[in-house]
């Protein structure tokens, strides 16, 4: 099998390639992404010499150059977006060029060279907010509702790929996954950034009253649940993945961090709200676990030790991306706060 892997630079899209060459060794990848401030190709120098992998350089709103990657692919992994919502709220247009337009563009090449499946990565984003009380849980028929420019974009590209299963029987498969963590996430995320934050002996931000509720995913099972849908999902089917069976609030999190870390809760900093913060996911992941077998392996606490473990022993990594254009990013988002 020849596998498209847009995105493969970024956090999630990385971690996938180092985990399929692990598990498929035989199979190949071309990996295509732009290297925005987000793509970082030393995530993936333990494979730069694979004869196995190939590093492209470009754009998915690139027609020309998405037609000629496309060529000899069997199956194409689209994660390749504008991922964070605070960067969304500051300048939305990126998200609707790389989110929607070059969904588009990678499912029209798709369809011309008649690939064997098209699976996109979505968040769960996309269902909108739950109340803080609220016990429901999103599933694959809660109704869109998405209330952030990334969430509005990612809900496009979702209805642009389904659209393609319907009208031109593309073979598609979505997921939409929770929040997710692990090693080389962008230190812009709540989790990278309360770690390497503390390792600086600076303060956590927490957004408004700390008590909103994510569902949290280590990296890794997000891979395996990618695969199996990938190698045993019904095409045309969404799958939602998450990773939690309870609710824990961003200032739980942080207790956590500065718990596992030794700190104390003067490292909180309480900041401006971010603007129509979503209060609250939580995502029901039986169809995935009833269909196909899938259930995360780690365990929230474990995860989470795991990620501080690696963010201790790749202290390099993190403070090459915290002193390029990222310092322009916080101020702006932080601005004098901390
Ligand atoms: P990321 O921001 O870390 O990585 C995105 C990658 O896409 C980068 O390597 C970047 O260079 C590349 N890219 C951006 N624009 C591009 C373009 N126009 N052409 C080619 N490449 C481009 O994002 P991530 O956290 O790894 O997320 C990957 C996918 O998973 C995204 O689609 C995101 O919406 C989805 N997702 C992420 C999370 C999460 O918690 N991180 C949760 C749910 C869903
Ligand atoms: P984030 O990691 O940006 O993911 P998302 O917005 O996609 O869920 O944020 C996770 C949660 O943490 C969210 O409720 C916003 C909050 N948050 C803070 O409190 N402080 C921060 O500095 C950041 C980046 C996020």
């Amino acid at each position: 099998m020849k596998l498209l892997v847009t995105g493969g630079a970024g956090f999630i899209g990385s971690n996938f390639i180092l985990y399929w060459i692990k598990n498929h060794p035989e199979d190949k990848i071309v990996n295509l992404d732009k290297l925005t401030y987000a793509g970082n190709l030393e995530n993936l120098t333990s494979i730069q010499n694979n004869p196995q992998y190939t590093f492209i350089k470009g754009d998915i709103c690139d027609l020309g150059l998405v037609d000629k990657v496309m060529e000899g692919i069997d199956i194409v992994v689209h994660f390749a977006a504008e991922s964070h919502v605070d960067r969304s709220i500051l300048n939305p247009s990126d998200f609707v060029l790389t989110n929607v337009v070059g969904t588009q563009v990678l499912l029209d090449a798709s369809l011309k060279k008649k690939i064997k499946k098209f699976h996109h990565i979505s968040t769960d984003e996309v269902f909108g907010s739950l109340e803080l009380n609220d016990m429901n849980k999103f599933t694959e028929r809660t109704n869109y509702s998405p209330r952030s420019p990334y969430s509005a974009s990612k809900a496009a590209s979702d209805h642009l790929v389904r659209s393609y299963f319907h009208t031109y029987d593309l073979p598609t498969t979505i997921t939409n996954c929770s929040n997710n963590f692990g090693p080389y996430q962008f230190p812009e995320k709540l989790i990278p950034l309360a770690i390497t934050n503390l390792l600086e002996n600076k303060k956590v931000p927490v957004y408004g009253d700390g008590l909103y509720i994510r569902d949290w995913l280590y990296v890794e099972d997000h891979a395996r649940a990618i695969d199996l849908v990938i190698q045993k999902g019904k095409v045309g089917e969404t799958y939602l993945a998450g990773g939690m069976t309870e609710d824990v609030s961003n200032l739980d999190l942080i207790k956590k961090i500065l718990n596992i870390m030794g700190k104390d809760e003067s490292y909180i900093e309480y900041v401006k709200d971010r603007p129509g913060h979503d209060r609250k996911y939580s995502v029901d992941w039986s169809k995935i676990k009833n269909e196909l077998g899938w259930e995360p392996k780690y365990d929230f606490e474990i995860g989470l030790q795991k990620t501080i473990d690696w963010y201790k022993q790749n202290v390099e990594w993190w403070k090459k991306i915290k002193s390029g254009e990222y310092q322009n990013y916080y101020q702006k988002q932080y601005g004098a706060a901390i």
